[in-house]
């Protein structure tokens, strides 16, 4: 049987078979977005924090909408707010949090290793909603999720991944993911923004997109990094999108049926123009659907659920 660790902070940590009964559950949950009454009683008396010291809109309220959906109760700790403004130490407030009979705790921080630090510092369940620069799990199940939705499998795919690899924690989870999965995976970016020791993890790693993108399966955008960047990594916004931008002229060049992800928000008009955004052979509303999915299934497999069916009954 398959089971899982007490928290979720990386894919790094996942087997392949662990990987594909979460896939398996996202899709007996997404079951669920086409009943009238969107509800089941599985996670009933169960409590979930979500604790995010960056701002978020997508993932927070994707995860609220998954825990409500499985009737668990939400609580969303707004945190500059709390205590940890009044300079209580991480730790002590994350054991108050706890100390309150918390059962799962979902954490987004700016700094890599934080949802490990948590972990280790609890008894509920964590989920790491992205550390840093360093993982963002969720993300990259729900990229899985619905490449194999569209593309109905993931092994042997040609996936380019484009853009602010350096500052991406959704890079370093697609990564991780696509390959125990057996895709291959081309990065692409300006070498200033490609970490050393990526051709370690067992990607290509590519400068040219035109290139990259003539044999490609899926090409997952990125969103550059604006936030992150403390120097100038490229000359301009404008040479940027120019190589490497996903646009009408790529595409077209491209595959007929190339697959176009981004896990938002985007920089319209610069990693993607607004017109392939919402093409029909981009999958970004469906990546967003598909995150509270894999959500659900994740909330219920983490807290001990068994078998993918029992999700919804
Ligand atoms: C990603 C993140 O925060 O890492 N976004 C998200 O989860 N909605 C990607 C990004 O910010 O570019």
């Amino acid at each position: 049987m398959v089971t899982f660790k007490k928290d979720l902070l990386g894919l790094k940590e996942l087997t392949p078979e662990q990987i594909n009964l979460i896939l398996d559950t996202s899709l007996v949950c997404k079951d669920i977005f086409q009943r009238d009454i969107k509800k089941v009683p599985t996670l009933r008396g169960k409590t979930v924090v979500t604790l995010f010291f960056e701002p978020s809109t997508r993932t927070r309220t994707s995860f609220e909408i998954a825990a409500k959906w499985l009737s668990a109760d939400v609580v969303n700790l707004a945190v500059s707010a709390s205590s940890v403004a009044k300079g209580e130490s991480f730790v002590d407030t994350v054991r108050t949090i706890e100390a309150m009979g918390v059962d799962m705790i979902i954490m987004r921080h700016a700094l890599g290793g934080t949802a490990q630090l948590l972990a280790e510092s609890v008894q509920s369940h964590v989920i790491n909603a992205g550390d840093g620069v360093h993982e963002h799990p969720t993300q990259g199940l729900l990229d899985l999720f619905s490449i194999r939705e569209r593309k109905g499998r993931i092994a042997g795919l040609k996936v380019v991944i484009v853009g602010d690899i350096l500052h991406s924690r959704v890079a370093k989870s697609n990564i991780w993911g696509l390959t125990k999965m057996r895709a291959q995976v081309t990065v692409v970016a300006p070498p200033t923004l490609i970490p050393p020791g990526l051709s370690e993890l067992g990607v290509k790693v590519e400068t040219d997109l035109d290139r990259a993108l003539r044999d490609a399966d899926v090409v997952n955008v990125l969103r550059i990094q604006l936030e992150r960047q403390t120097k100038a990594y490229f000359p301009t916004l404008k040479e940027y999108a120019q190589l490497f931008g996903m646009n009408r002229e790529r595409l077209r060049k491209a595959a007929p049926d190339l697959l176009v992800m981004h896990p938002g928000p985007a920089n319209l008009g610069v990693e993607i123009s607004e017109e392939i955004s919402v093409h029909d052979q981009a999958a970004i509303t469906e990546q967003v659907t598909n995150g509270v999915a894999v959500r659900m299934a994740l909330l219920y497999l983490l807290t001990g659920g068994g078998s993918k069916d029992a999700v919804l009954h």
